[in-house]
Parts: C-alpha cells; structure tokens; sequence
C-alpha cells in the first residue's frame, strides 16, 4: 500500500498536522455590504445606512480535512458558517489514509470520531512492523494509558472527508455550497470576504467578518496573503 512506504520511510505522517492558514480580519463590523435603495430616499434628507450583511460569520473556503472539521466545530459553537467547496463529490485522491492515533484523539475532542468508524470500513492501527533483510520487527504506539478506541486509523480518505463534509452540513447553521473561489475581496488590507463561482457557473460574493481559506497544498489563494518560501506544498512526499 503506497501510504505503508511513507510511514516506514520516515513517520512523517506524524508531521502532516492539518494544514491551513488563517486569515484574520479584524476590524469588528467592518463588513459591510453595500445595498443601494431605490427611490427617493436621497431627495428627504435620509442617507440609506450602508446595510451590513450580518448572514454569515465565517467563510470558509474549502472543505478538505480541514475546513470540514472547522466547519463543524466553529458551527457547534453556534457560529454562521458558509463553507465554499470546489468539488462536492467524493475525493478521489491517495492522500491521508492514515490517521495517527494523536489525530484520533483530536477527532474526539472534536466530536468527530465517528467519521472514521467501522462504517467507511476503517481499520485500527496499532504500530509500525519494519522488515529488512529477513528480520523483522514491531514498534507499538505507547496506548496503554487510552481507552481501547484510541489507536491510529487507516481508511480511504475520501469516505472520511465525505462523512466529515455530511456531518457539519447537518448543522442548521452550516451552509456548503459547491463552488469555486477566485479572489478574495480585500479593502484596505482586510479581507472581507470571496468571489466564487457557484454549480451554475454564476459569479457570487460571499461576505463575513472572517475568512478562512484552508484550500490545501495547491492553493491558488495563497500567494494573494503571504510570499511563502515553499515553491511546492507537497515537496515532502515528492521527495518519498
Ligand atoms: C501522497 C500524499 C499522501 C499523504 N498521506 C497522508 C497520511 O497518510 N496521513 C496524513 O495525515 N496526511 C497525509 N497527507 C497529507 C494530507 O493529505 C494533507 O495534510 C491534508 O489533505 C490537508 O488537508 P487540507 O484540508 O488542508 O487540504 P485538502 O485536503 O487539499 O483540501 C482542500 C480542499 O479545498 C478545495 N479547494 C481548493 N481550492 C479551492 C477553491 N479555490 N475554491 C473552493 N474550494 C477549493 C479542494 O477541492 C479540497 O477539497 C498526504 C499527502 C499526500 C500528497
Ligand atoms: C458510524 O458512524 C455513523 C455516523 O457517521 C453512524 O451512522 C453509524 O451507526 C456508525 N457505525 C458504527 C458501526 O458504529
């Protein structure tokens, strides 16, 4: 199994934490969504207050292993959350089939632990067995003191995302949307918010006091907020 040679390559599953950035606008109520009101509401006097769209309290752009789990977590606390996902169906992709058994422990804290049960046929890991030369040997993750769930997770990555994905839109007060992002709005140095193409093909802006772009390694937003030194995201399991 190719995700098997990483791990004995080098645990470097263990240094894959999730992965995503943050952007963080500041300014409280500073979202604000013009609406022009017809008529004459100009000509007595009365300035139309520019209306603040108040609908949504964090974008999220995205929804891998990432934006899923925030998605649900930042909705449990009650928060507004309109995820932006490129591409709805199931991942499709060798990526993440192994879950460390810290990772597992965090999808409990989360509340997410049963997106990656027996249902999506997920298997318990317990260790690492190494083979050379005829001899073999096994090294155990130190579980003693953790209830008989806790251990690493193998599955298909994809039916963990689907289910992680299904279970935040199960929150009233999720809405995931397929669509993808092009740009965020930026005035003054804030980001107030994205355009993204919806299903439809429709050209949409979505608005929020906080925008969180968690759009994997090979983001195209990226380089609009930071100059990152890394030229290539996944350069650590190229090199496997
Ligand atoms: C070959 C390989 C093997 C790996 N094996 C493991 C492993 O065994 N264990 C492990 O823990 N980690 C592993 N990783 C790392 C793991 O896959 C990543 O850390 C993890 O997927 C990052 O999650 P993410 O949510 O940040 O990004 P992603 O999973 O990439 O999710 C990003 C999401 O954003 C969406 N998106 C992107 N751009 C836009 C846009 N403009 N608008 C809307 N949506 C957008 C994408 O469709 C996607 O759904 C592996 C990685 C690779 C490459
Ligand atoms: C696994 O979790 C799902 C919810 O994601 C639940 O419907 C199902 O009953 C669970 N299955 C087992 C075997 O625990």
């Amino acid at each position: 199994m190719v995700s098997y040679e990483y791990i004995l390559g080098g645990f470097l599953a263990s240094l894959l934490a999730f992965v995503f950035f943050m952007i963080i606008s500041t300014t409280l109520g500073g979202n604000k969504k013009v609406k022009t009101l017809s008529g004459g509401a100009k000509s007595n006097g009365f300035q139309p207050e520019m209306e603040e769209d108040k609908s949504t309290d964090v974008v999220i752009v995205g929804a891998g292993v990432a934006g899923a789990a925030l998605a649900y977590t930042l909705a449990k606390e009650g928060r507004r959350v309109h995820v932006i996902e490129r591409d709805l169906t199931e991942p499709d992709r060798i990526v993440g089939e192994l879950l460390q058994p810290g990772g597992y422990l965090k999808l409990i804290e989360l509340g997410l632990e049963d997106c990656a049960n027996e249902s999506i046929d997920a298997q318990k890991v317990f260790g690492y067995a190494l083979y050379k030369d005829g001899k073999d040997t096994k090294l155990s993750y130190p579980l003693e003191k953790y209830s008989a769930d806790v251990a690493g997770r193998s599955f298909h990555n994809g039916r963990f995302i689907q289910r992680m994905r299904e279970k935040a839109a199960t929150l009233a007060n999720v809405k995931l949307e397929q669509g993808s992002v092009t740009t965020l709005i930026e005035e003054k140095g804030i980001v107030k918010g994205v355009i993204y193409k919806n299903k439809a093909g429709e050209e949409l802006r979505a608005y929020a006091p906080l925008t969180i772009v968690c759009d994997g390694c090979f983001s195209n937003l990226r380089k609009s907020l930071s100059a990152p030194k890394v030229t290539m995201g996944c350069q650590l399991w190229a090199n496997q």
